[in-house]
């Protein structure tokens, strides 16, 4: 069923609804309700007719699906990109929850902002973005973040959380902890730079930006395009959900300690001196597990850190991939694999 609600022009509700395009793994699964919103003002009306629990979702690029939901999906609508402030050095937008991250950052890089062009190419929504902070290339979403704007799950109430608030961390946010599940983000206020900045000391960044030319906005997300799609599967041919895991922070004296054994394993440096972060590609690459598969589920053959869908599996088939793969990495390393997808 679908119904237009009065003057609220853009909801769309829909009951009993297949969640199989509102999740890249692409979980054929089901929800009493999947609401599309377009404004706060709407969220607010329709929300004490809503059958609870309650999941706000982006565009499910970070979820995996266990089961059908016996509640109501919340997918944001909400549009535009807002001017608040512009001077020779910034410029402050604030831009709907529902607009796809990487619709953002083409529109950025147009106009040779300065911030998310590291981060192209990431599935998910901005409102998603804020919540999960995402990051590559040697960006992160909160280092562009100013406020997020959201509404209370419980009453309607709209609250403005700054950047600080947010608790933002590696691919961690209140919303993913103290507020899981109580807050649906309408918008995002950005705060991109107007001088150059660029940032390419990741990987192999400057040579593959050189390649192009001059160090613009868009020639820098030109050549993260390109090494995503050389490594990352496209979920539309390819069930996933980007990194599965996070990579692991384990103290200096351990990473000391393996790197007698395993002299060649990367690491990147952490604000702690005392920690170190180690990739978990390169864990699981190592544990045997690239390529390999297990049923219909199977570890990426060009980045072992992404778990895919081969066709049909389930949530359960995804999960005992996961858990064998981290049991394999634990018992070669001593190394807790914490999964990045959040589990429903
Ligand atoms: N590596 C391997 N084998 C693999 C994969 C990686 O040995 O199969 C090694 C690489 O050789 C390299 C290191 O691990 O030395 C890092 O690999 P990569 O640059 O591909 O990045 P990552 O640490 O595996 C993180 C993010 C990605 C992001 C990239 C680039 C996390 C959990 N993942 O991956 O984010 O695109 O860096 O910045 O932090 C996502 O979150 O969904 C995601 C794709």
């Amino acid at each position: 069923m679908q119904f237009v609600l009065g003057i609220f022009a853009a909801m769309i509700i829909t009951n009993n609804a297949s969640l199989k395009e509102y999740n890249t793994f692409g979980m054929d699964v089901k929800a009493d309700a999947v609401v599309e919103w377009a404004s706060e003002l709407e969220l607010k009306a329709v929300l004490p007719e809503l059958e609870r629990p309650i999941l706000a979702i982006g565009q499910g690029s970070n979820l995996l699906f266990m089961d059908d939901f016996h509640g109501t999906v919340l997918k944001s609508a909400v549009q535009g990109i807002d001017i608040l402030d512009i001077t020779s050095d910034y410029v402050t937008v604030k831009v709907g929850s529902g607009i796809p991250w990487d619709d953002f950052v083409t529109y950025c890089v147009l106009k040779g902002w300065w911030g998310v062009e590291n981060l192209a190419a990431i599935p998910g929504q901005v409102g998603a973005a804020a919540v999960q902070n995402i990051g590559a290339y040697g960006a992160q979403a909160d280092q562009v973040i100013d406020t997020v704007i959201a509404v209370s799950l419980q009453d309607g109430s709209v609250r403005e959380f700054t950047c600080e608030e947010c608790q933002y961390a590696y691919r961690q946010s209140i919303f993913k902890n103290e507020l899981k599940g109580q807050y649906a983000i309408s918008h995002v206020i950005f705060t991109l730079g107007l001088k150059p900045s660029p940032k390419l000391g990741y990987g192999n960044l400057e040579h593959e930006v050189s390649l192009l030319g001059e160090a613009s906005p868009i020639n820098i997300s030109k050549a993260v395009r390109s090494i995503r799609q050389s490594k990352l599967p496209d979920p539309q041919v390819l069930g996933n959900a980007g990194s599965f895991f996070m990579n692991p922070t384990v103290t200096r004296a351990q990473y000391d300690g393996l790197t007698e054994r395993y002299p060649d394993m990367p690491s990147y440096s952490t604000p702690n001196p005392d920690m170190v972060k180690i990739p978990a590609g390169w864990l699981i690459e190592k544990a045997g597990w690239k390529g390999r598969s297990m049923g219909k589920a199977a570890v990426h053959d060009r980045q072992a850190l992404v778990l895919v869908n081969l066709g049909g599996a389930t949530g359960q088939d995804i999960m005992a991939l996961a858990k064998a793969v981290t049991e394999s990495v634990y018992d070669m390393f001593s190394i807790n694999l914490s999964m990045e997808v959040n589990c429903i």
